[in-house]
């Protein structure tokens, strides 16, 4: 998998406003399942694909001057658009890069490692990164979710998009296997929980999904999608007399022994 692959870049002009909503949806769980891993002042985060760049920000806040941050991303425009002294921003392909640093107190990715095809050696080297004690959190959306609708060109949509994007080493099913995954990489009091939403057409969720299906339509279509399809899932989206069921966000989280 190279750089190439990865399908929802940062490039494209609607990007920033889908990192914000990826950021708008989740930021108050993310950080809530933080401090219960128990961040805290001086310690060492790694922030891995760190996209608009909320949570490595609030990291900075909670570990302080004392501690330090880092933030790593192909494509780190957000990042280097806000920094703060305690952040350091590492510009680097992490299908074709180490991960930088080691000895850390967190690692945290979320909605990074379904897109990548080296997601599993990823998760056994961010295990490697941590020092003894140090806390692994990761949180990726399974597309498994969405299925139980009403809706047929919702579930179709969802389908062909899961199959345009294997073809470029990304799985939107894996995440259900979080937990095993951390227990593989040595990790201890490996636990995990997933919430799905259910949202209207026109909702902050719908946004986030209609950017999704709107960056990757060439794709879909070309997975067997008609123009027709697309319109009717967009036209949905936007009805807020329709609902739907989300992807699940997965979260497993383990310490080094
Ligand atoms: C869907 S966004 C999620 C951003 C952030 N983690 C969040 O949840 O708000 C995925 C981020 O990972 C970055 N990314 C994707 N593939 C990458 C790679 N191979 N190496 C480094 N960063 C990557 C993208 O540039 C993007 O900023």
């Amino acid at each position: 998998v190279t750089t190439s692959e990865y399908t929802l870049g940062n490039a494209w002009e609607k990007a920033r406003r889908r990192v914000s909503l990826i950021e708008e949806l989740y930021d108050d769980t993310t950080t809530a399942r933080l401090r219960r891993l128990g961040i805290r002042p001086g310690w060492r985060c790694l922030e891995v694909g760190a996209g608009g760049g909320s949570i490595a920000r609030w990291m900075c806040e909670q570990v302080g001057p004392g501690g330090r941050v880092v933030a790593v991303d192909f494509e780190p425009r957000f990042l280097a658009a806000d920094p703060r002294a305690n952040l350091e921003i590492v510009a680097a392909d992490v299908t074709t890069a180490d991960l930088p640093g080691e000895g850390y107190d967190l690692i945290h990715a979320r909605a990074l490692l379904v897109h990548l095809g080296n997601r599993d050696e990823l998760v056994h080297q961010m295990a490697r990164r941590l020092r003894p004690g140090g806390v692994l959190l990761l949180e990726e959306p399974d597309l498994a979710t969405c299925c139980a609708t009403g809706s047929p060109t919702y579930v179709r949509v969802k389908e062909l998009a899961c199959a345009a994007v294997a073809r470029k080493g990304n799985d939107w099913y894996w995440p259900a296997m979080l937990p095993r995954k951390l227990v593989a990489a040595g990790l201890v009091d490996v636990a995990g929980e997933a919430s799905t939403e259910l949202y209207h057409g026109g909702s902050t969720m719908a946004e986030f999904w209609t950017l999704t299906i709107e960056q990757i339509t060439p794709m879909v279509l070309a997975e067997g999608a008609s123009e027709d399809l697309i319109a009717t899932f967009m036209a949905e989206l936007a009805d807020p007399a329709q609902w739907f069921p989300s992807f699940a966000l997965t979260r497993a989280w383990g310490r080094r022994p």
